[in-house]
């Protein structure tokens, strides 16, 4: 069987992107990524405690990627857009390919 994980990028552990994930998921098993908890430097910055490739590897054991947002100023949030930035150059990015992605 095919593993999914929801991705939450609000930084609302439970709020409207949760909920909404949450519904659309509700007759399939799956996991909850919660990006808030998670510390993902913007692209360029270098910070010891950074934990992008913690999010890669988890995401890695999985084939199929809901990916949630709150609609900020009309586009993404800033959680899922750093995180998107920072897949640029990133040799651990290669454990996305191949996986469906709902979005
Ligand atoms: C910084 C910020 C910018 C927002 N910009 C928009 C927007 O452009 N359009 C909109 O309809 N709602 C906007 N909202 C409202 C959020 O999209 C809305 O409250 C959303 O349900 C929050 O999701 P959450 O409960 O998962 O955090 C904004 C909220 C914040 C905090």
């Amino acid at each position: 069987m095919e593993k999914i994980l929801f991705m939450n990028s609000s930084p609302n552990r439970e709020g409207n992107t949760y909920r909404i994930g949450e519904e659309l998921l509700k007759d399939k098993e799956h996991d909850v990524l919660q990006m808030a908890d998670y510390r993902i430097s913007q692209y360029g910055q270098v910070f010891e405690d950074d934990e992008m490739k913690e999010v890669l590897k988890e995401i890695d054991k999985y084939d199929i990627l809901v990916i949630g947002s709150p609609l900020y100023w009309y586009t993404v949030g800033g959680m899922l857009k750093t995180f998107i930035d920072r897949l640029y150059m990133l040799p651990e990015t290669e454990v996305l390919r191949g996986k469906n992605y709902i979005y």
